[in-house]
């Protein structure tokens, strides 16, 4: 049960391996058993979870919310794939999930990351930096709306000149 209502409440922590089945019970609450045959989930079978860089909300010993990201490649470019994110319904629009990006790309800039890559909701990705006309040229393979798929920037020009597809680097 959720019961904090200010994101100053909120403790965000790098995924530990202890974390995998939290993590796992949130994903599976907020995507239900469709998230299997979703394109992006065949890079993230094949690619490898980078735990420095994905986080999970803890309100206590709950945790809340929690965003992985995983290596990739675009053109021979490496990168980072965002995904999923998910956030409790009880926790929704307190600001959760914008916490879980945010922090999310910051560790991955500090770590030398040039871009992240996802496919989500504009709504929701573009006032975090996210765009789909950078990302015009990137192709998630498998059966894909182009307008979900979106970049950001972790350095200057990180996001330059992407074209082509997302691969998973394991
Ligand atoms: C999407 C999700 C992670 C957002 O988490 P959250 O903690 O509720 O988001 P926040 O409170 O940080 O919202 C940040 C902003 O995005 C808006 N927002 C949140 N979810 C949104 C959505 N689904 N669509 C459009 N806008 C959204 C909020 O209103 C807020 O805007 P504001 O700052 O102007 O008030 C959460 O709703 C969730 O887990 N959904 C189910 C899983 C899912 O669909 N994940 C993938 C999304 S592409």
């Amino acid at each position: 049960m959720c019961i904090a209502v200010s994101t100053a409440d909120e403790l965000l922590a790098p995924e530990t391996p202890a974390d995998t089945a939290v993590v796992d019970r949130l994903i599976a609450r907020a995507f239900g058993p469709g998230r299997f045959a979703k394109s992006v989930e065949r890079l993230r079978e094949r690619g490898r979870l980078d735990r420095d860089v994905s986080f999970v909300a803890w309100r206590g010993e709950e945790a809340v919310g929690c965003v992985r990201l995983w290596h990739v490649s675009i053109g021979g470019k490496p990168g980072l794939l965002l995904g999923p994110i998910a956030v409790d319904t009880s926790c929704r629009r307190q600001g959760v999930g914008a916490d879980l990006v945010t922090r999310a790309c910051e560790a991955a800039a500090a770590a030398g990351w040039a871009y992240v890559v996802l496919v989500g909701d504009q709504p929701f990705f573009s006032p975090l930096g996210f765009s789909a006309d950078r990302a015009r040229q990137v192709r998630i393979p498998g059966p894909v709306d182009q307008a979900r798929v979106m970049v950001r920037a972790l350095v200057p020009g990180g996001d330059a000149d992407l074209s082509g597809p997302v691969v998973p680097l394991a």
